[in-house]
């Protein structure tokens, strides 16, 4: 038996941690009248340096716990969960295209805009070796030039609040001069946290080179996905408790610094509840 939905549902988010709260934040700007449900991983991680097998049962596991908590959607806003993670929380949650991951619609983005170009990609290191990206660019433009490039110094740095500032900048530009990325036309950030840097690393390529913020990308995608299946909230919000006030925040594992570190990736205070799942 399948399952219906209604759009006063919320969408459901999940990430490693709290960078994932850029994916929220594009969201909520883009469809305002929508419920998020957002969960943190905070206690395992980075996922960036785990196994896939590891990050599978993670993914499925969290995107349970939203479908219980009534979702209509799920986004996996972590790259590095949609590059191990994607294809078991379909199967296992049943949910089929209401399931989003990150990579698929900057794949097809690309693919729309950079046809048959030099395409860059920077990410974690289990995303670049899962070679995710590579693969969906290829299965829609066989000819595009995929060139990928790990850059685990970047997660860590952004988290303890180095961008927008000199060491950042010659962090990102070290990367960035690295040979494989030569004349690119553009550079999917293919990892929650770098549109916080995306100033910066526009600032190494000049104008000469497209800088893909996959959460903006991700938000259109997700109001495609629902005004497909005629679940976007188009009614104002909180009179049934919904919007803004009602958005709920989720962590693994509570620490204050998560949540004072929230603050920067989904531009306002953010208040965090602990609840491990794993526990339950
Ligand atoms: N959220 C992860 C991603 O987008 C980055 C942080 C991590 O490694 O857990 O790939």
């Amino acid at each position: 038996m399948s399952t219906t939905y209604n759009p006063s549902q919320p969408i459901g988010i999940f990430d490693s941690g709290i960078g994932g709260l850029t994916v929220a934040r594009a969201i909520t700007k883009l469809l305002p009248n929508e419920q998020i449900i957002y969960f943190g991983d905070t206690a395992h991680m980075p996922y960036g340096e785990k196994s896939a097998e590891a990050i599978k049962s993670y993914s499925v596991k969290i995107a349970e716990f939203l479908k219980f908590k009534n979702c209509k959607m799920i986004v996996i806003a972590c790259n590095t969960a949609s590059a191990a993670g994607f294809k078991a929380v379909v199967k296992e949650t049943g949910m089929k295209d209401l399931i989003v991951n990150v990579i698929d619609p900057a794949a097809e983005y690309v693919v729309k805009h950079h046809y048959r170009q030099k395409i860059g990609v920077i990410a974690t290191k289990r995303t670049i070796s899962s070679n995710v990206y590579a693969k969906r660019i290829s299965a829609l433009d066989p000819v595009a030039d995929v060139v990928q490039l790990a850059t685990p110094l970047l997660a860590p740095m952004i988290e303890e609040g180095f961008y927008n500032n000199k060491i950042s900048q010659t962090i990102i530009n070290s990367y960035l001069s690295k040979s494989k990325l030569n004349k690119i036309d553009a550079l999917i950030l293919g990892c929650t946290h770098y549109p916080l840097v995306k100033n910066e690393i526009q600032k190494f390529y000049g104008k000469s080179v497209e800088i893909i913020d996959t959460s903006i990308i991700v938000a259109q995608y997700v109001k495609t996905v629902l005004e497909k299946h005629q679940l976007l909230n188009t009614s104002k919000v909180n009179k049934l408790g919904f919007g803004k006030k009602s958005q709920q925040f989720f962590v693994s594992d509570f620490t204050q610094s998560f949540e004072e570190t929230s603050k920067i990736f989904f531009d306002e205070k953010v208040k965090l509840k602990q609840f491990n799942i794993w526990e339950e």
